[in-house]
């Protein structure tokens, strides 16, 4: 036979390209300071740098480099900067980056257990060790009737327990018929958008969700959310899901769990708990507190890609009991039966999830939890939460500034006292500056200030140097220069 012509990468040219590109990624983490951490670019500025068509001859990708550092830094905004303090953060570290690696070099899908057994076994017990590792009541481990799975966001776990509570009260019959528009779904007005998404993707409906007022530190009202579904009942509607959140990404409010438990299972209520960012705190004992009532959730998620060092995407989502979820989400159609599901000894996470594919993104946290140990972890996490308490406290002592909001973990709520013109003004000009990146948020109807501390390299000069830029801002733009 003829020889066949190859457009493919030779192993050769990947292993130095791979290299470079490896030394690119450490060299960019420890220089990711340098740029301005909010991106300078303009709309459609690097679309207006590449080339209107694709090639049509394969080009050296040793050129990507400068590509890189002309066309993509530019339209960068550096969430690995140490001076990124905006929204929650998505820190990552070398073992999660090498674990992505990985991940991507197995090219395995792991819809089935039988894809790549190692896929789903490494995820179940690298779940049941986050289980362990941040003190989650047990009805959320593999061994018992629950277990946990990595998804890529929060927003898809809430889907996923939207529609296994949506099957649960309505024994499997809305999978098969439609909904009917009489369930009911009850957040906190604090609640993250994404559980107002899944009230829509799950076919609920917007009107069908409440949103349950909350008290001065932006916790739910627990009368509140009785007198609601109490209202519903009277109307004839159905109340089926109720959704609580460790760390509301506004303000870090903290609903009461057990309360909240104690309703849902009062009313016979599935109760999701959204712990996105801060839920991550619990690995280290002390703040074990803010899952207390936890044990009354049926389904629980938490993203290390938000502040444990893992990279986007990577959210670990626990139900307490697997078969609900499963029967809600499973499909079996011939060509992916297999002797290994028939058995069913086996876990098949596509009927865990949305989609049918999955990534191997174990790979990546099993590569964080052996790398920092649970020591390290809990040390970087105190770290975070030190330095945002020490910032609080100056926010605190400066009497043209206050908290806006209790500061329990690694985000600080704050404002100016001048009013929201200043706080704005002070925000936009420091963002623009480069310097450092923070957001906001309202609160009380009023402009605040958001800065949270979570980036992987931030230390206490970065900490400092954010408060005295804010300082200064503000006496510039007070006119007190
Ligand atoms: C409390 C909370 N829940 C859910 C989410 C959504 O996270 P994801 O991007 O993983 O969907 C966020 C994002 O910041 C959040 O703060």
């Amino acid at each position: 036979m003829e020889n066949q012509k190859s457009y493919h990468m030779s192993a050769e040219a990947f292993r130095r390209l791979g290299y470079r590109l490896i030394d690119w990624i450490a060299d960019y983490q420890e220089r990711a300071d340098e740029y301005p951490v909010l991106s300078q670019s303009q709309p459609g500025a690097i679309r207006a740098k590449l080339p209107p068509h694709p090639p049509q001859q394969g080009e050296d990708l040793q050129r990507i480099f400068a590509d890189l550092e002309s066309i993509i830094l530019p339209g960068i905004t550096h969430w690995q900067s140490p001076n990124f303090f905006a929204y929650f953060p998505a820190n990552t570290s070398g073992p999660a980056i090498l674990g992505e690696l990985l991940s991507a070099g197995l090219g395995v899908q792991g819809m089935l257990w039988a894809t790549s057994p190692a896929c789903t076994e490494l995820e179940t017990h690298v779940m049941d060790w986050m289980v362990e590792a941040l003190g989650l009541p047990q009805q959320f481990n593999s061994r018992g009737q629950g277990g946990g799975v990595i998804q890529d966001s929060a927003s898809s776990a809430a889907v996923c327990a939207i529609i296994a509570a949506r099957e649960r009260i309505n024994q499997l019959h809305s999978n098969e018929a439609g909904c009917d528009g009489q369930l009911t779904a009850y957040a906190s007005t604090q609640a993250h958008s994404s559980i107002e998404k899944g009230v829509k993707i799950a076919g609920i409906g917007r009107n069908n969700l409440r949103l349950i007022e909350v008290d001065v530190n932006h916790a739910v009202i627990p009368e509140a959310l009785e007198h609601a579904i109490q209202a519903d009942i009277a109307a004839g509607k159905k109340p089926f899901f109720v959704s609580a959140t460790i760390g509301t990404t506004a303000s870090n409010g903290m609903d009461p769990l057990p309360q909240i438990g104690a309703i849902a299972q009062k009313y016979g209520l599935w109760f999701h708990v959204d712990g996105a960012m801060s839920g991550v705190a619990a690995i280290c004992q002390e703040y074990r507190h803010l899952q207390e009532g936890l044990h009354l959730a049926d389904s629980y998620c938490t993203n290390p890609h938000k502040w444990m060092f893992t990279n986007f995407d990577c959210d670990c989502f626990f139900v307490a009991d697997r078969k609900a979820l499963i029967q809600s989400l499973s499909i079996l159609p011939e060509y992916l039966r297999n002797k290994a599901t028939e058995s069913g000894a086996v876990i098949d996470y596509r009927d865990w999830q949305v989609s049918l594919g999955r990534r191997f993104r174990a790979l990546k946290l099993w590569m964080v939890l052996r790398h920092y140990g649970i020591e390290g972890l809990q040390y970087h996490i105190r770290r975070h939460i030190q330095l945002a308490q020490e910032f609080a406290a100056w926010v605190r002592a400066d009497q043209n500034f206050e908290l806006a909001a209790p500061a329990p973990l690694n985000l600080v709520c704050f404002r100016h006292r001048g009013g929201d013109e200043i706080n704005q003004a002070i925000m936009d000009r420091i963002n623009q500056s480069g310097k450092m990146y923070f957001s906001h948020t309202k609160l009380h109807d009023r402009f605040t200030l958001r800065l949270c501390i979570a980036q992987t390299r931030t230390e206490r000069q970065h900490v400092e140097n954010a408060w005295q830029l804010i300082k200064h801002t503000a006496t510039q733009l007070s006119g007190k220069a």
